[in-house]
């Protein structure tokens, strides 16, 4: 942005861990914040594009839906009480989220875990540590999409586990061969002594850590392992993986997917756990339709979250200056 104005005052510190904390598309932090007194306007960059990961945008407009949260919970934390309206200006369809500042109240016990859990969360793409998930956190999970109008269903048994096999080798070996793929995956991808010159980008080193085989490598790279369909079985009997989706697939249900899935996410971590989300493989037209019929789904597909036990802590990312996505008005 040009017409930034040196972020000032009370919100910089707030807003600025929100938007820091969240996950996005190859870290492409595909946001501005326009700060005015009586509201906070999150918009869509629609100059961050990603031709071959993200063709069509939606995964921009998830990770949009996932930064609101951050922002809704850091004014919850300082006690704003808040109206959100997801697309408030339809002749300004960039603009994507708006939250009214409509008065005072103490925040929940909920909000406040949520909130503390912001700074922790990062994406763990190395394998979990070998101890399932209690069934009632998975619950819990499930009911905290629920709050955004988002279904979830945590893959479980044979059947599924072998449908989720067959669709995510089939992403691995077609993303593992396409050159154009791979050369945008590189020029999105920052070597650590570069992350505070570039700002955006996967960390280098978030990858070298991942799992060398799908579905631990989020990501897939020339040389990631794609295990044939048995031991793909066994290595998702490790995980639990949760399919989230939506009853329509326009930008409203995106950004409820995005907020879902922060929402998820910071349960998660408040409850001990650690996740990584991939929704590469829904970006291949053929993988999320027949991923849907194989599971009987009628909605959309948005995200595939990866959740367990911690082992380490995941290293961190790039982030853009708050300079760079903040405009303030008097
Ligand atoms: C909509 C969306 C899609 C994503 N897709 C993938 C993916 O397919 N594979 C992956 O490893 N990470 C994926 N990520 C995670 C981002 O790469 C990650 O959030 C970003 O690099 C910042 O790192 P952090 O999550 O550790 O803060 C996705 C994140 C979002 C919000």
């Amino acid at each position: 942005m040009t017409e930034v104005d040196a972020p000032a005052g009370w919100e910089t510190e707030l807003f600025g861990q929100a938007l820091a904390s969240a996950p996005s598309v190859l870290n492409t932090q595909p946001w501005t914040l326009r700060v005015r007194p009586d509201r906070v306007e999150l918009s869509e960059r629609t100059d961050v594009v990603l031709p071959f990961h993200d063709p069509t945008g939606r995964d921009r407009t998830i990770s949009c839906g996932a930064a609101a949260v951050n922002l809704e919970l850091a004014l919850r934390a300082v006690g704003r009480s808040v109206r959100r309206t997801l697309s408030p200006e339809p002749e300004e369809p960039t603009l994507r989220v708006r939250f009214d500042l409509v008065g005072r109240a103490d925040p929940t016990v909920t909000e406040r875990a949520l909130h503390a859990a912001v700074p922790r969360r990062g994406s763990h793409r190395a394998p979990f540590a070998a101890r399932p998930v209690p069934e009632a956190t998975v619950a819990d999970l499930v009911a905290a999409a629920g709050a955004e109008d988002v279904w979830i269903h945590p893959v479980a048994g044979d059947a599924e586990l072998e449908a989720l096999a067959d669709q995510l080798s089939a992403a691995g070996r077609a993303y593992r061969g396409d050159e154009g793929y791979q050369r945008e995956l590189a020029l999105w991808t920052v070597r650590d002594e570069n992350h505070r010159r570039h700002g955006a980008g996967v960390a280098r080193s978030s990858m070298l850590a991942t799992g060398r085989s799908v579905p631990s490598a989020g990501i897939v790279r020339p040389r990631t392992e794609v295990p044939d369909r048995a031991d793909l079985v066994e290595n998702l009997r490790r995980e639990r993986m949760l399919l989230s989706g939506t009853d329509t697939d326009d930008a409203s249900a995106h950004l409820r997917a995005g907020a879902a899935l922060q929402r998820v996410w910071l349960t998660a971590v408040a409850a001990g756990l650690a996740g990584a989300v991939q929704t590469q493989p829904l970006q291949l037209p053929r993988i999320r339709t027949e991923l849907a019929r194989r599971f009987g789904f009628d909605g959309y597909l948005q995200t595939l979250f990866r959740v367990g036990h911690p082992v380490g802590r995941p290293p961190a990312s790039p982030r853009r200056s708050l300079g760079d996505v903040l405009h303030r008005e008097p």
